[in-house]
């Protein structure tokens, strides 16, 4: 492999040389046998694309509106949490490459550093991902700091009401650094002795009572638009809609939480079909191309997060490796739209892919 790396598949790559083991695998890994971690890849490779040619394409524009907000290109960067595992700057120095790609970065409720911190590092439209924990009241600050510090939504994070069952964590016996929004908010013990650190912590701090009838105590803690991330049914969309969630984030949690038995990425339609327009639907999970994120978009989602590539590029390159994989991601969906006939992002239509059976007449 060249020593600049030209995709984002070959930062996966230079990562695992420069993590310790058990923060690679951290990163990386999925739950259980992780095949549903390979299928998240596998199902864009299988979805065909059917491009459109002698369209006048020297002018192609990736920018879209997300609730309002203008970004550059239809690529977010997802909640992902422990940056400082990877880069000593850690999440401030994936939010400053956010703001320069011009796009939307998602900051995890369990960050190494906390929202005022990320907020102070430079001026950019900026989400706030939630857990619930037991002690409301917790989840509740967070929310309510987050609005104060300026970000502009609220990503309630739906499917993890217990943490999945990540085996390389068990085995590795992951040690969980301090999490910075909760210093003076709690103290857990982070026991490794049994496994996971991480698993330890969530299993004491992770509310699995939460469900759909407390949705109003969190939307009466904001005014800020709440999205939800985790929807993997058209049943749950409409519950979300009827919620007055603002968005659905279709995500299978980067394949950590629940191993599944469907190709995933073809439930944005099952989901944007159940939704008709009503609330923006993103999609995430498995986006290492900017085909992949043209095939998303063909299918019907508005735009896509991105979570390990970034952890990657962060950990080779720190900010200016977030950067790299944000505009290779940008250069290849250009790319990828030019060669199939499309100039805007609301030109790429679900007749510009198709299934491996499908047959479009
Ligand atoms: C995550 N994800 C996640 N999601 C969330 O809502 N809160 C979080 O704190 C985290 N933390 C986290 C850590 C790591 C290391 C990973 C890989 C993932 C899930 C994340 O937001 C997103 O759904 C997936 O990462 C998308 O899949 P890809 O792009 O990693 O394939």
């Amino acid at each position: 492999m060249a020593a600049e790396p030209v995709n984002v598949n070959e930062f996966s790559t230079l990562a695992r040389n420069v993590l310790p083991k058990m923060i690679y695998d951290f990163y990386a890994g999925g739950a259980e046998d992780e095949w549903t971690l390979r299928e998240n890849v596998a199902a864009f490779q299988r979805t065909r694309l059917r491009p459109r040619v002698l369209v006048d394409v020297s002018n192609v524009d990736l920018s879209t509106t997300i609730l309002g907000f203008k970004i550059s290109a239809p690529i977010m960067i997802a909640p992902t949490a422990m940056h400082k595992l990877a880069h000593p700057e850690g999440v401030t120095a994936t939010a400053r490459a956010a703001a320069a790609a011009g796009t939307i970065m998602v900051l995890s409720f369990s960050a190494t550093s906390t929202v005022e911190e990320v907020a102070a590092t430079c001026d950019a439209v900026r989400f706030f991902q939630l857990y619930v924990y037991k002690n409301r009241s917790i989840s509740a600050v967070l929310a309510q700091r987050a609005e104060r510090a300026g970000y502009k939504a609220i990503v309630l994070t739906a499917d993890t009401p217990k943490l999945g069952r990540r085996e390389a964590d068990i085995r590795n016996k992951l040690v969980v650094p301090t999490l910075k929004n909760l210093e003076g908010l709690l103290s857990i013990n982070m026991d490794t002795e049994k496994g996971s650190g991480l698993a330890s912590y969530a299993s004491q701090t992770l509310d699995s009572s939460f469900s759909w009838k407390d949705i109003k105590w969190l939307q009466s803690l904001t005014s800020l638009p709440i999205l939800i991330k985790g929807i993997l049914t058209a049943e749950d969309a409409e519950l979300a809609i009827q919620a007055g969630f603002a968005g659905i984030i279709v995500s299978n949690h980067g394949a950590r939480q629940l191993i599944l038995c469907h190709q995933r990425l073809w439930l944005i339609e099952e989901v944007t079909k159940a939704v008709r327009g009503r609330v923006p639907v993103l999609f995430d999970g498995g986006i290492r191309r900017g085909t992949d994120v043209f095939k998303a978009l063909a299918i019907g989602a508005q735009a896509v997060l991105v979570g390990r590539p970034i952890i990657y590029g962060l950990a080779v390159k720190g900010e200016s490796g977030v950067k790299k994989v944000l505009e290779m991601l940008q250069d290849e969906l250009e790319l990828a739209m030019s060669l199939s006939g499309c100039c805007r992002v609301e030109e790429i239509t679900r007749s510009h892919v198709q299934t491996e059976n499908e047959i479009i007449r």
